[in-house]
């Protein structure tokens, strides 16, 4: 790749004959793109047909700055530096001989200021659909776009980062920096980085301030502030366990925020309605970090489906600051049915995109869809420093009542004419630091035959702990109005939530037994014969 080399002065290439061209470079493949967007900087990186040389100008106020890439190669990536903040700039490219057209973006403020930004993920495999979505979010003029990563099918193959990414996407792009998240489709490959690693010169200057190897950006985890927001990106390849290089820069980058509001990006989400369901192993491992951190805000992806939770926090103190997590993963893949979880306050499955505006303590999330009808809007407000999200749940509720996707239907005998019952048990782990308490309860159980027994219990499981649950149930076909079909309904609540687990799987009933074959006729009785008996 060719490296930036950023020029103060030597406008005599661009002189003469190039000046004014505005046709689109026919050798361009992919981009421009724009990362590393600071208060004084940017990263603008394209990608050409074959190897060629590249140059950037760009132009603010009454300035102008060029920036080169003088090795021929395909993939370039040049930084202007020394720009001064919230400044709207004009730029455009020259790929061998021609230039394109000037677009715009704008560096980023040097302290807090309103902002309106643009979350998306999930764009693969569609590149119609992604392309849809794209120009939607482009209508909205966002600062900058953060994607929950899946931006193509296979993130090794280079072909459909062009075909799924940057060409549909390529209006939005040239104009609003990403933020960018590796998703699993991305499979941890080379090419993530190949396009959205900072600058060598970056990291070659963090480290040179004695920033820890954990800290460099390269691994795919890295932290951004933007005005009054702290980004903090996690890579979802990397291990989060105890000591994991992940985790210790996670403490320390949460420790450094200083803006009004931290927000985590990060693909696999802990809570969601949709196919894949949420990440325990997540939950686990980071969930008490982020509510004691204070993180406001945890946007995903991972299920192409749009979800909003309802606040939860740690415990059920009023105090305890909320946290709401948002997956928006409709960027053009295509989309999975969901089944609202007792977390969500809303759930759909739909294209779509989120658009945030922040003004001062009030931070306004809308979801929209491909053809920008509103789908949703929560507004996360904070006075004082105090949140007002809505009323909490606590999160120990809410991981209780996932648990319930881990029941097995409880397979139950036909019970042919005879009344018949059965004791069943299921044993809840708790893999969490806190006690897991909840009710297991039955519903339509009574007047069809069916008997549960204990109608309802408590289920309080230990932290780290496991808990046997046992229940018997019943079932008499002799009873009136007895109903084999409406077995009950097994209901996990806490906190006022519930959710419906699997009910019983009813046997097949047993198979009727052959019946006796017939006896074979009487042989015919021959009258000559009787006579001859009769004779005997
Ligand atoms: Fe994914």
């Amino acid at each position: 790749m060719a490296r930036p080399c950023l020029l103060a002065a030597g406008f005599a290439w661009l002189a003469g004959s190039l000046a004014g061209a505005v046709e689109m470079p026919t050798a361009l493949e992919a981009g421009p793109f724009l990362t590393g967007l600071r208060p004084d900087r940017i990263t603008i990186s394209w990608q050409t047909k074959e190897p060629t040389t590249g140059r950037v100008e760009c132009r603010f106020g009454r300035q102008r700055r060029l920036a080169d890439s003088p090795a021929p190669a395909r993939l370039h990536q040049v930084t202007l530096a020394g720009l001064p903040p919230a400044t709207e700039c004009s730029y455009r490219l020259f790929v061998g001989h021609a230039a394109t057209p000037f677009w715009r973006f704008r560096t980023a403020p040097d302290g807090p200021a309103p902002v309106r930004f643009a979350v998306y993920g999930d764009s693969r495999s569609n590149p119609e659909k992604h392309a849809r979505v794209a120009q939607a979010i482009a209508a909205h003029d966002p600062a900058f776009v953060v994607h929950t990563g899946d931006f193509v099918s296979d993130g090794r193959v280079r072909a459909q980062w062009v075909a799924q990414f940057f060409v549909p996407a390529a209006e939005l792009l040239r104009g609003c920096p990403i933020l960018p998240a590796m998703g699993t489709h991305e499979k941890h490959s080379p090419v993530f980085y190949d396009y959205f690693a900072p600058p060598r010169e970056l990291l070659w200057a963090e480290r040179l301030r004695g920033a820890p190897p954990a800290a460099f950006p390269t691994a795919g985890w890295t932290a951004w502030r933007f005005g009054s927001l702290d980004f903090l990106v996690l890579n979802s390849y990397a291990s989060v366990k105890p000591g994991d290089p992940q985790l210790v820069w996670l403490e320390q980058a949460l420790a450094e925020c200083r803006g009004t509001w931290r927000i985590v990006v990060a693909h696999e989400p802990f809570f969601s309605s949709g196919k894949h369901g949420g990440s325990e192993k997540l939950r686990e491992a980071l969930l008490p970090l982020l509510l004691e951190r204070g993180v406001d805000l945890v946007f995903a992806g991972h299920d192409h489906t749009y979800e909003r939770t309802v606040p939860f926090a740690d415990g059920d103190d009023s105090s305890a600051p909320p946290l709401v997590q948002i997956v928006t993963g409709g960027g053009g893949a295509s989309l999975y049915k969901v089944q609202p979880g007792p977390w969500a306050a809303h759930a759909s499955s739909t294209l779509n995109f989120c658009i945030v505006g922040v003004e001062d303590d009030a931070l306004v999330v809308s979801a929209y869809d491909d053809a920008s009808r509103p789908l949703d809007c929560a507004v996360l407000t904070k006075a004082n420093g105090r949140r007002d999200f809505g009323e909490a749940v606590p999160v120990a509720a809410l991981e209780f009542l996932a648990a319930a996707k881990r029941f097995k239907s409880f397979s139950f005998p036909h019970p042919g004419a005879e009344p018949k019952s059965k004791e069943f048990s299921f044993s809840a782990a708790n893999p969490y630091a806190h006690e897991m308490v909840g009710e297991l309860s039955w519903e339509d159980a009574e007047g069809n035959g069916w008997a549960l027994e204990p109608p309802s219990q408590t289920v309080r499981v230990a932290p780290r702990g496991k808990a046997t649950v046992r229940f018997t149930a019943r079932f008499d076909p002799t009873a009136a109005g007895a109903a084999l079909a409406a077995a009950p309904q097994a209901v996990l609540r806490a906190a006022g939530r519930s959710v419906a687990v699997p009910a019983f799987a009813i046997e097949a009933p047993p198979r009727p037994r052959k019946p006796e074959p017939p006896p074979p006729p009487p042989e015919p009785t021959d009258p000559f014969d009787l006579e001859e008996e009769e004779e005997e």
